[in-house]
């Protein structure tokens, strides 16, 4: 047996790994770095931007090219969620990617790196969480809307 997946399909999927991303960002600060369970906090953030990256590599931006392709930058009034999705989704996953390498390169948490990230951290999250409600707007319009 043959399973051939539709764009719909892949965006529901996409749909799911998305809020997959924000409950996991959620429970690490929760659960996490509220309660000094920082090896935790560590690992379910880490499958976050991972699972975000892959999903981007993967299906988002070749599916941005697409649009291009089909002209939604010459109606950047009419696409504005879009636009916005993309901006906002790029500062939150570059931000979120770039402190977890620093955390990788210099393991140990030194506390002036600590309290340097740290508002970064709560950036992320609410730039994260800003993609995500964008991303839905999008999924709206994409396939659901008229
Ligand atoms: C934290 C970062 C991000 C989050 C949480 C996020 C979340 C989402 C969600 C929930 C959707 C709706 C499901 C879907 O249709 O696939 C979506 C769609 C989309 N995202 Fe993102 N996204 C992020 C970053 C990005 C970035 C950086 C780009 C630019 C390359 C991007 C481009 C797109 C596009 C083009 C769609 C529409 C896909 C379609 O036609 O179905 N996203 N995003």
């Amino acid at each position: 047996m043959q399973l051939v997946l539709t764009t719909f399909d892949i965006a529901i999927i996409s749909l799911i790994a998305a809020t997959v991303t924000i409950l996991l960002l959620l429970f690490g600060m929760s659960r996490g770095a509220k309660r000094q369970k920082f090896k935790l906090h560590h690992v379910v953030v880490y499958s976050a931007v991972v699972i975000q990256l892959l999903l981007v590599i993967f299906w988002m931006f070749p599916r941005l090219l697409w649009l291009i392709s089909f002209g939604i930058l010459g109606d950047l009034i009419g696409n504005w969620y879009i636009i916005v999705h993309e901006i906002v989704g790029f500062l939150a996953l570059g931000i979120g990617l770039v402190i977890s390498v620093i955390f990788l390169i210099k393991p140990g948490m030194p506390p002036a790196l600590v309290k340097k990230t740290r508002r970064w951290m709560w950036v992320v999250l609410i730039l994260w969480i800003i993609a995500f409600l964008f991303g839905i707007v999008n999924f709206y319009a994409g396939y659901l809307a008229g």
